[in-house]
């Protein structure tokens, strides 16, 4: 996809017309913006300021992050602690919202394209499950297997069909709780109430609008052209009556939380705003153009997370098809010992003296990005930068320390991973009514399903899951719960055999 359009910006009042900086060494328009690149050739780090501020999305500042922690008495992640996760759209209305008890939605998804899963992808999904463990809301994660196809010139929709079902099982494996969790694969749901919101999204976009977002030319095939309209449509609740009841007077009111990454060019080393987040620009514009019996759509909130950089360094972005850009989840203990002692791009200085004596450079060294991603405890990292800054940690001590965080990460998803089948995947991907709470300290105004008041009951014993579906939920409850005390303790176990010899590679 073209990654510098002109654009003509949508009429939305937190989107200023795009910026070009000339003769700025940083270049940012609103969809691109390259680092300042340096005498060495080497691309600098990004300004965040200045990026949020050209793309007139909000930076979560420390003030936003303290009244999170006053709205959901729960201390930020630590993605939000360290800046991964960070830039925003109206996320202060969702924390409102929570605030008086009202609802509102988590809404992500995936494109499935290949089988091979690695940590980039699951590190989105990690947080998103600690949004739903922190809100305690309903979870919709699209899949967009129709975009997949549309978008390649070589996949068969079987193709696509059966990563999803696969793809299905890995985000299933995060831990997901399915009592508040629906999982849709666009070629099975598009009907009824999601198609007349699509339908009415794409009514409202005109082809100049979408080839200005996106940079469709006059050969882009018409499907692409009106993918955007599917992904949109689906930060609508109208479009799950199944969830949120019937009453669309009281549906189009509730707006979705997507959690997204910025997009990134590896080759380019481009910071981009993908087509993931544009396309939530536009559906935030039209929903502010729109309303059922004079009611207004409600318009979702963004919140904005970095890229995971493949092994290669900063700048970069793992490769679902380039076995050493990324550590994948199917990975053993050796493979990733190996991967990061062979590839990890390192700050460390050519020889132990010279790192001694000046130090390693936490910035642009792959083993200490991963660790602000894998790593929670903020004394031990920042122990381990300031130890590895001075030169008195070495390269090999800092990566035996990565591979041991990854070691555990990897091995208690391999062993949630191998739990999940079939029965599991249907039992998330069935439309039936969720089960949440909200804020345990508002009152409760979750609508009830199939057209109850809004305001009134909570979704709390809406008695409406068959006894059949709470049984089946109990039993994958009492499951999971297992399956993370044994995960535990595998881990565990694996970080202790392994610790001796990542110590050695050093
Ligand atoms: N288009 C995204 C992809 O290719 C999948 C997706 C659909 C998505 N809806 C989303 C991602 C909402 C983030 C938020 O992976």
């Amino acid at each position: 996809m073209a990654t510098s359009v002109n654009a003509v910006a949508l009429d939305e009042s937190l989107m200023p017309e795009p910026v070009v900086h000339k003769q700025a060494k940083q270049t940012i328009d609103p969809y691109n913006v390259s680092g300042e690149v340096g005498e060495d050739g080497v691309v600098k780090a990004i300004d965040y300021n200045k990026l949020v501020d050209e793309f007139g999305t909000k930076k979560i500042d420390d003030e936003l992050l303290a009244r999170f922690e006053r709205v959901t008495g729960k201390k930020p992640h630590h993605f939000l602690r360290r800046g991964i996760v960070f830039s925003h759209r109206d996320f202060e209305a969702i924390l409102d919202r929570h605030e008086r008890g009202e609802p509102f939605f988590l809404y992500t998804g995936r494109g499935p394209s290949s089988d091979s899963v690695h940590v980039g992808h699951t590190v989105p999904f990690e947080f998103t499950k600690w949004l739903q463990d922190t809100f305690d809301v309903p979870l919709i994660i699209m899949m967009t297997d129709d975009e997949k196809y549309l978008f390649s010139e070589k996949r068969t929709i079987e193709e696509v069909q059966g990563y999803c079902s696969s793809n299905a099982k890995d985000i299933i494996a995060i831990g997901f709780d399915p009592a508040k969790t629906f999982i849709f694969s666009d070629f099975d749901y598009v009907g009824g109430a999601f198609y007349r919101n699509i339908v009415r999204l794409s009514k409202h976009i005109t082809l100049n609008q979408a080839r200005a977002i996106f940079g469709f030319n006059e050969s882009s095939n018409i499907g692409r052209i009106h993918f955007g309209s599917i992904q949109g449509a689906s930060s609508w609740a109208s479009s799950f009556p199944h969830i949120f009841g019937e009453d669309e007077t009281k549906t189009v009111g509730i707006p979705a939380l997507i959690p997204c990454a910025i997009d990134q060019d590896p080759c380019k080393h481009l910071m981009l705003v993908g087509s993931v987040s544009r396309d939530f620009r536009m559906t935030r514009d039209v929903s502010s153009r729109l309303k059922y019996q004079g009611k207004p759509y409600a318009k979702p909130s963004l919140i904005h997370s970095l890229f995971l950089p493949a092994l290669q360094g900063p700048g970069t972005k793992m490769s679902a098809s380039i076995d050493e850009s990324a550590i994948f989840m199917k990975d053993t203990p050796n493979q990733i010992r190996n991967k990061i002692n062979k590839y990890a791009f390192s700050g460390g200085k050519v020889s132990v003296e010279e790192h001694k004596e000046l130090g390693g450079d936490t910035n642009v060294d792959v083993a200490f990005q991963y660790l602000r991603f894998f790593l929670d405890d903020d004394d031990e990292l920042e122990k381990i930068r300031v130890a590895y800054e001075k030169g008195e940690m070495l390269t090999g001590e800092l990566k035996a320390i990565c591979i041991k965080e990854l070691h555990t990460y990897v091995a208690a998803f391999q062993e949630r991973r191998a739990k999940v089948d079939d029965e599991t995947v249907k039992l998330f991907m069935e439309r039936r009514p969720l089960k949440w709470g909200g804020n345990p300290r508002a009152p409760i105004v979750v609508p009830k399903v199939n057209g109850g008041d809004a305001g009134e009951t909570a979704a709390e014993g809406d008695g409406k899951m068959t006894k059949n579906q709470l049984k089946k939920l109990e039993k994958l409850k009492q499951v999971e719960a297992k399956k993370a005390q044994k995960a535990k303790e595998k881990a565990e176990q694996v970080a202790a055999q392994v610790e001796p010899m990542a110590a050695q590679a050093a």
